[in-house]
């Protein structure tokens, strides 16, 4: 049966912007929703994050890095200290039945013929981050489906499998953001972040993948970036949390 899946990661406890992402998937008929990981980190709503995809998206779900450092109280030395800080935080306010569903999350998943991933194939657990050719090519010698989807970068961007590695599609220049999957090709997607966007555009990024057509929509969509700051703020996180999502870096 064809489905039309809304894929979003990244969120990051943004709950303005990913509210702003459920309403547009809903006008552009989502059947379903896949979730790449980094549901809590950074910002002040990791509760109301965790209760929207566990419960009303009802999304398959891998875990993202901050995902499992919030879950499994891992030393914190390699993060950033604005997002160690967030960590910190967020660990005090999420309950324990938030935590142990945390913990529950795989690093990697199956779903209707797609893998999902927060980071890599090659080593999921290991957090790389991809930003070019050489990098997608190792990743694809493990990834095994059509398609795989996922974040981390929070930069959005399609590798597509050449016969000399990778290639990447940059997805401002597909024409109304859409681009058709072909037949016996791979693409490793990233679908940007929903709650942090780190390619200069603070719009929240998710993507729409129509089984049907076999076509990838990325989608931008402004939210009340202060609203966001504002929790943020008032919630005692670093400043640098609130100051980053107006300009998308
Ligand atoms: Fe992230």
């Amino acid at each position: 049966m064809a489905k039309v899946y809304g894929i979003l990661g990244d969120i990051h406890a943004n709950i303005d912007a990913l509210s702003v992402v459920v309403d547009d998937a809903a006008s552009q008929g989502v059947t379903d929703w896949i979730c790449t990981g980094d549901i809590v980190g950074y910002n002040a709503c990791p509760s109301e994050c965790i209760r929207a995809v566990r419960d009303v998206l009802k999304a398959p779900v891998v875990c993202g890095n901050h995902d499992y450092y919030v879950a499994y109280e891992q030393n914190l030395a390699d993060f950033h200290p604005a997002a160690a800080q967030a960590v910190l935080w967020t660990r005090e306010h999420i309950s324990a039945d938030e935590m142990d569903w945390l913990r529950s999350l795989p690093m990697t998943k199956p779903v209707m013929g797609m893998t999902l991933v927060h980071a890599t194939m090659d080593m999921p657990d290991h957090w790389g981050y991809i930003f070019d050719d050489l990098q997608a090519a190792s990743h694809f010698v493990y990834q095994k489906t059509p398609l795989c989807f996922h974040g981390h970068t929070h930069v959005p961007v399609v590798y597509e499998k050449t016969a000399f590695g990778a290639m990447h599609h940059d997805p401002r220049q597909f024409e109304g953001g859409e681009f058709r999957v072909l037949p016996g090709r791979q693409y490793f997607i990233n679908v940007g972040s929903v709650g942090q966007p780190r390619d200069g555009d603070p719009r929240a990024s998710y993507v729409i993948f129509d089984t049907a057509s076999r076509t990838v929509r990325f989608c931008r969509l402004p939210h009340d970036v202060a609203s966001a700051q504002a929790r943020d703020r008032a919630a005692g996180l670093p400043e640098r949390c609130a100051a980053r999502l107006e300009v998308g870096n």
